[in-house]
Protein backbone atom coordinates (compact mmCIF):
# COMPACT_ATOMS: atom_id res chain seq x y z
CA UNK A 1 0.00 0.00 0.00
CA UNK A 2 1.04 3.24 -0.98
CA UNK A 3 -0.72 6.27 1.38
CA UNK A 4 -2.42 9.05 0.33
CA UNK A 5 -0.92 12.54 1.57
CA UNK A 6 -3.18 14.36 3.37
CA UNK A 7 -2.24 17.72 2.33
CA UNK A 8 -2.78 20.13 5.42
CA UNK A 9 -2.10 22.98 2.89
CA UNK A 10 -5.14 22.45 0.64
CA UNK A 11 -7.60 21.80 3.13
CA UNK A 12 -6.38 25.08 5.07
CA UNK A 13 -6.56 26.82 2.17
CA UNK A 14 -10.19 25.85 1.61
CA UNK A 15 -11.35 26.72 5.20
CA UNK A 16 -9.24 29.87 4.85
CA UNK A 17 -11.03 30.90 1.64
CA UNK A 18 -14.75 30.09 3.86
CA UNK A 19 -13.22 32.08 6.44
CA UNK A 20 -12.60 35.52 4.31
CA UNK A 21 -16.41 35.51 3.11
CA UNK A 22 -17.10 35.37 6.47
CA UNK A 23 -14.99 37.96 7.62
CA UNK A 24 -15.69 40.37 4.90
CA UNK A 25 -19.29 40.04 6.18
CA UNK A 26 -18.46 40.63 9.70
CA UNK A 27 -16.64 43.72 8.05
CA UNK A 28 -19.62 44.98 6.79
CA UNK A 29 -21.39 45.12 9.81
CA UNK A 30 -18.99 47.05 11.75
CA UNK A 31 -17.04 43.91 13.19
CA UNK A 32 -12.97 43.42 12.44
CA UNK A 33 -11.72 40.44 14.41
CA UNK A 34 -8.63 41.12 15.81
CA UNK A 35 -5.41 39.20 17.23
CA UNK A 36 -2.14 40.21 19.24
CA UNK A 37 0.48 38.07 19.45
CA UNK A 38 3.42 38.39 21.57
CA UNK A 39 7.21 36.81 21.41
CA UNK A 40 9.78 36.93 24.25
CA UNK A 41 13.17 36.45 22.89
CA UNK A 42 14.64 35.07 19.72
CA UNK A 43 13.74 31.53 19.35
CA UNK A 44 14.63 30.94 15.62
CA UNK A 45 11.19 28.64 14.96
CA UNK A 46 9.11 30.79 17.29
CA UNK A 47 10.25 33.89 14.84
CA UNK A 48 8.77 32.00 11.77
CA UNK A 49 5.36 30.65 13.27
CA UNK A 50 4.66 34.50 14.42
CA UNK A 51 5.82 35.91 11.20
CA UNK A 52 3.19 33.32 9.65
CA UNK A 53 0.85 34.21 11.79
CA UNK A 54 0.44 37.74 11.13
CA UNK A 55 0.61 37.00 7.43
CA UNK A 56 -2.45 34.87 7.70
CA UNK A 57 -4.37 37.54 9.81
CA UNK A 58 -3.49 39.71 6.71
CA UNK A 59 -4.65 37.45 3.93
CA UNK A 60 -7.49 37.02 5.64
CA UNK A 61 -8.61 40.48 6.79
CA UNK A 62 -8.07 40.10 10.58
CA UNK A 63 -6.67 43.35 12.84
CA UNK A 64 -3.11 42.11 13.62
CA UNK A 65 -0.29 43.33 15.79
CA UNK A 66 2.58 41.88 16.71
CA UNK A 67 4.77 42.46 19.86
CA UNK A 68 8.54 41.76 20.17
CA UNK A 69 9.92 41.77 23.47
CA UNK A 70 13.88 41.23 24.71
CA UNK A 71 14.80 37.72 25.99
CA UNK A 72 15.48 39.83 29.31
CA UNK A 73 11.95 40.88 30.14
CA UNK A 74 10.81 40.76 33.68
CA UNK A 75 7.69 38.30 33.98
CA UNK A 76 5.97 41.40 35.73
CA UNK A 77 6.12 43.47 32.32
CA UNK A 78 4.90 40.61 30.39
CA UNK A 79 1.71 40.38 33.20
CA UNK A 80 1.34 43.91 32.60
CA UNK A 81 1.01 43.81 28.54
CA UNK A 82 -1.40 41.01 29.03
CA UNK A 83 -3.32 43.23 31.72
CA UNK A 84 -3.39 45.92 29.33
CA UNK A 85 -4.71 43.81 25.88
CA UNK A 86 -7.26 42.21 28.13
CA UNK A 87 -8.91 45.73 28.30
CA UNK A 88 -8.54 46.44 24.71
CA UNK A 89 -11.45 45.92 22.79
CA UNK A 90 -10.06 46.10 19.40
CA UNK A 91 -8.58 42.47 20.06
CA UNK A 92 -10.35 39.41 20.53
CA UNK A 93 -7.69 36.94 20.55
CA UNK A 94 -4.58 37.45 22.71
CA UNK A 95 -1.71 34.91 21.84
CA UNK A 96 1.62 34.29 23.84
CA UNK A 97 4.58 32.48 21.66
CA UNK A 98 5.94 29.85 23.75
CA UNK A 99 8.70 28.73 24.80
CA UNK A 100 8.96 31.36 27.21
CA UNK A 101 12.88 32.53 28.54
CA UNK A 102 13.13 30.50 31.97
CA UNK A 103 12.73 33.82 34.02
CA UNK A 104 8.76 33.63 32.98
CA UNK A 105 7.06 30.88 34.95
CA UNK A 106 4.30 29.92 31.93
CA UNK A 107 1.75 29.03 33.81
CA UNK A 108 1.11 32.25 35.76
CA UNK A 109 1.11 34.24 32.20
CA UNK A 110 -1.24 31.81 30.69
CA UNK A 111 -3.38 32.09 33.38
CA UNK A 112 -3.48 36.08 33.20
CA UNK A 113 -5.00 35.77 29.62
CA UNK A 114 -8.49 36.52 29.61
CA UNK A 115 -10.41 32.84 28.85
CA UNK A 116 -12.56 35.27 26.46
CA UNK A 117 -9.38 35.93 24.46
CA UNK A 118 -7.42 33.49 24.85
CA UNK A 119 -7.43 31.90 21.14
CA UNK A 120 -4.72 28.87 21.87
CA UNK A 121 -7.16 27.19 24.39
CA UNK A 122 -4.17 27.11 27.45
CA UNK A 123 -5.99 28.83 29.84
CA UNK A 124 -7.02 26.35 32.98
CA UNK A 125 -10.61 27.36 32.06
CA UNK A 126 -10.34 26.19 28.67
CA UNK A 127 -8.88 22.99 29.08
CA UNK A 128 -11.16 22.04 31.75
CA UNK A 129 -13.86 23.32 29.61
CA UNK A 130 -12.20 21.04 26.90
CA UNK A 131 -11.93 17.81 29.21
CA UNK A 132 -16.00 17.59 30.01
CA UNK A 133 -16.74 18.55 26.60
CA UNK A 134 -18.35 22.03 26.96
CA UNK A 135 -17.90 24.66 24.46
CA UNK A 136 -14.50 26.66 24.56
CA UNK A 137 -11.33 27.49 22.26
CA UNK A 138 -9.47 23.72 21.56
CA UNK A 139 -5.75 24.13 21.45
CA UNK A 140 -4.68 25.17 17.68
CA UNK A 141 -3.28 22.36 16.68
CA UNK A 142 -5.32 19.78 18.03
CA UNK A 143 -8.32 21.03 16.58
CA UNK A 144 -6.33 21.45 13.48
CA UNK A 145 -5.50 17.10 13.35
CA UNK A 146 -9.33 16.71 14.07
CA UNK A 147 -10.60 18.78 10.63
CA UNK A 148 -7.55 16.88 8.71
CA UNK A 149 -8.81 13.65 9.77
CA UNK A 150 -12.36 14.17 9.14
CA UNK A 151 -12.00 16.27 6.43
CA UNK A 152 -9.67 13.78 4.14
CA UNK A 153 -12.23 11.18 5.23
CA UNK A 154 -10.38 9.49 8.34
CA UNK A 155 -13.32 9.66 10.87
CA UNK A 156 -11.40 8.34 14.00
CA UNK A 157 -15.12 7.22 15.38
CA UNK A 158 -14.07 3.81 16.57
CA UNK A 159 -10.75 3.74 15.75
CA UNK A 160 -7.99 3.23 18.16
CA UNK A 161 -5.40 6.25 18.05
CA UNK A 162 -2.43 5.79 19.74
CA UNK A 163 -0.95 9.14 20.51
CA UNK A 164 2.99 9.24 21.22
CA UNK A 165 4.01 12.38 23.44
CA UNK A 166 2.14 13.89 26.17
CA UNK A 167 3.00 17.90 25.85
CA UNK A 168 0.02 20.38 27.21
CA UNK A 169 0.37 21.56 23.36
CA UNK A 170 -0.41 18.54 21.73
CA UNK A 171 -0.54 15.24 23.11
CA UNK A 172 -2.65 15.89 26.35
CA UNK A 173 -5.32 17.78 24.00
CA UNK A 174 -5.49 15.88 20.84
CA UNK A 175 -6.33 12.75 23.28
CA UNK A 176 -9.30 14.27 25.06
CA UNK A 177 -10.88 16.52 22.03
CA UNK A 178 -10.51 12.10 20.23
CA UNK A 179 -12.30 10.62 23.02
CA UNK A 180 -15.20 12.61 23.63
CA UNK A 181 -18.52 11.91 22.60
CA UNK A 182 -18.74 14.04 19.74
CA UNK A 183 -18.93 14.28 15.90
CA UNK A 184 -15.62 13.70 14.88
CA UNK A 185 -14.01 11.67 17.82
CA UNK A 186 -15.31 8.95 19.60
CA UNK A 187 -12.11 7.20 19.05
CA UNK A 188 -10.58 4.93 22.02
CA UNK A 189 -7.45 6.87 22.95
CA UNK A 190 -3.98 5.57 24.00
CA UNK A 191 -0.93 8.41 25.14
CA UNK A 192 2.29 6.84 24.97
CA UNK A 193 5.38 9.13 26.35
CA UNK A 194 9.45 8.02 27.40
CA UNK A 195 8.58 6.09 30.20
CA UNK A 196 6.07 3.81 27.90
CA UNK A 197 7.14 0.26 28.08
CA UNK A 198 6.74 -1.27 24.54
CA UNK A 199 5.73 1.82 22.75
CA UNK A 200 6.30 -0.03 19.04
CA UNK A 201 3.85 -2.84 20.33
CA UNK A 202 1.57 0.16 20.95
CA UNK A 203 1.73 1.72 18.18
CA UNK A 204 1.62 -1.05 15.79
CA UNK A 205 -2.09 -1.44 16.95
CA UNK A 206 -2.54 2.48 15.82
CA UNK A 207 -5.19 2.81 12.88
CA UNK A 208 -4.69 6.20 13.76
CA UNK A 209 -1.28 7.04 14.92
CA UNK A 210 -0.46 10.84 16.29
CA UNK A 211 3.57 11.46 16.69
CA UNK A 212 4.67 14.53 18.34
CA UNK A 213 7.30 13.53 20.63
CA UNK A 214 9.90 15.91 19.20
CA UNK A 215 12.43 13.15 17.38
CA UNK A 216 13.43 13.20 14.11
CA UNK A 217 12.38 10.40 12.22
CA UNK A 218 11.44 8.35 15.24
CA UNK A 219 8.37 6.36 14.07
CA UNK A 220 9.63 3.80 11.22
CA UNK A 221 7.95 1.36 9.22
CA UNK A 222 8.28 -1.51 11.42
CA UNK A 223 6.44 0.63 14.27
CA UNK A 224 3.24 0.55 12.09
CA UNK A 225 0.57 -1.76 10.38
CA UNK A 226 -0.42 -2.10 7.42
CA UNK A 227 -3.13 0.73 6.46
CA UNK A 228 -2.34 2.98 9.44
CA UNK A 229 -3.43 6.45 9.53
CA UNK A 230 -0.29 8.60 10.21
CA UNK A 231 -0.35 12.05 11.26
CA UNK A 232 3.27 14.05 11.89
CA UNK A 233 3.02 16.52 14.04
CA UNK A 234 6.73 17.22 14.56
CA UNK A 235 8.96 20.12 13.27
CA UNK A 236 12.83 18.90 13.73
CA UNK A 237 15.68 20.73 11.47
CA UNK A 238 18.44 18.71 10.77
CA UNK A 239 21.47 19.01 8.48
CA UNK A 240 21.02 18.23 4.93
CA UNK A 241 24.63 19.68 3.00
CA UNK A 242 22.04 18.88 -0.32
CA UNK A 243 20.11 21.08 0.53
CA UNK A 244 20.64 25.16 -0.26
CA UNK A 245 20.47 26.14 3.44
CA UNK A 246 22.31 23.18 4.51
CA UNK A 247 19.34 22.16 6.80
CA UNK A 248 15.41 20.64 6.20
CA UNK A 249 12.57 20.09 7.99
CA UNK A 250 11.18 16.37 8.81
CA UNK A 251 8.74 15.15 11.25
CA UNK A 252 8.95 12.88 13.58
CA UNK A 253 8.31 10.36 11.01
CA UNK A 254 10.43 8.19 8.55
CA UNK A 255 8.11 9.65 5.74
CA UNK A 256 9.64 7.39 3.40
CA UNK A 257 9.63 4.14 4.60
CA UNK A 258 5.93 4.58 6.36
CA UNK A 259 4.56 5.66 3.03
CA UNK A 260 4.95 2.48 1.62
CA UNK A 261 2.69 1.05 4.72
CA UNK A 262 0.17 3.79 5.45
CA UNK A 263 -3.03 4.31 3.91
CA UNK A 264 -2.80 8.14 4.84
CA UNK A 265 -0.07 10.42 6.37
CA UNK A 266 0.72 13.95 6.77
CA UNK A 267 3.64 15.36 4.99
CA UNK A 268 6.11 17.92 6.56
CA UNK A 269 6.13 20.33 5.91
CA UNK A 270 2.94 21.05 4.62
CA UNK A 271 0.70 18.70 6.47
CA UNK A 272 -0.72 20.07 10.56
CA UNK A 273 1.31 23.34 10.56
CA UNK A 274 -0.71 25.24 7.89
CA UNK A 275 -3.63 23.64 10.19
CA UNK A 276 -2.55 25.00 13.38
CA UNK A 277 -2.30 28.48 12.07
CA UNK A 278 -5.85 28.19 10.28
CA UNK A 279 -7.28 27.06 13.56
CA UNK A 280 -5.70 30.38 15.61
CA UNK A 281 -7.66 32.04 13.01
CA UNK A 282 -10.76 30.14 13.39
CA UNK A 283 -10.63 30.67 17.18
CA UNK A 284 -9.98 34.66 16.65
CA UNK A 285 -13.26 34.79 14.12
CA UNK A 286 -15.31 32.97 16.81
CA UNK A 287 -13.98 35.34 19.19
CA UNK A 288 -14.97 38.00 17.67
CA UNK A 289 -18.49 36.77 17.20
CA UNK A 290 -19.11 36.09 20.80
CA UNK A 291 -17.79 39.61 22.13
CA UNK A 292 -20.15 41.10 19.58
CA UNK A 293 -22.61 39.40 19.67
CA UNK A 294 -22.47 38.38 16.31
CA UNK A 295 -24.86 35.23 14.70
CA UNK A 296 -24.77 36.49 11.34
N1 LIG B 1 4.57 27.10 20.47
C1 LIG B 1 4.43 25.98 19.73
N2 LIG B 1 3.14 25.79 19.40
C2 LIG B 1 2.45 26.81 19.93
C3 LIG B 1 1.07 27.17 19.92
O1 LIG B 1 0.20 26.49 19.36
N3 LIG B 1 0.76 28.31 20.59
C4 LIG B 1 1.69 29.06 21.23
N4 LIG B 1 1.27 30.15 21.87
N5 LIG B 1 2.97 28.75 21.27
C5 LIG B 1 3.34 27.63 20.62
Amino acid sequence: MVADIISGNEVAKAMRAEMKEEISKMKGAGITPGLVVILVGEDAASQVYVRKKGEACDELGILSETVRLPESTPEEELLKLIDKYNADARFDGILVQLPLPKQINEEKVLMRIDPGKDVDGFHPVNVGKMVVGADSYLPCTPAGIQELLVRSGNDPKGKHVVILGRSNIVGKPIANILVQKAAGANATVTVCHSRTEDLPGLSRQADILVAAMGVPKFVKADMVKDGVVVVDVGVNRIDDPTAKKGTRLVGDVDFDAVKEKAKAITPVPGGVGPMTITMLMKNTVQAAKVHHGWTG
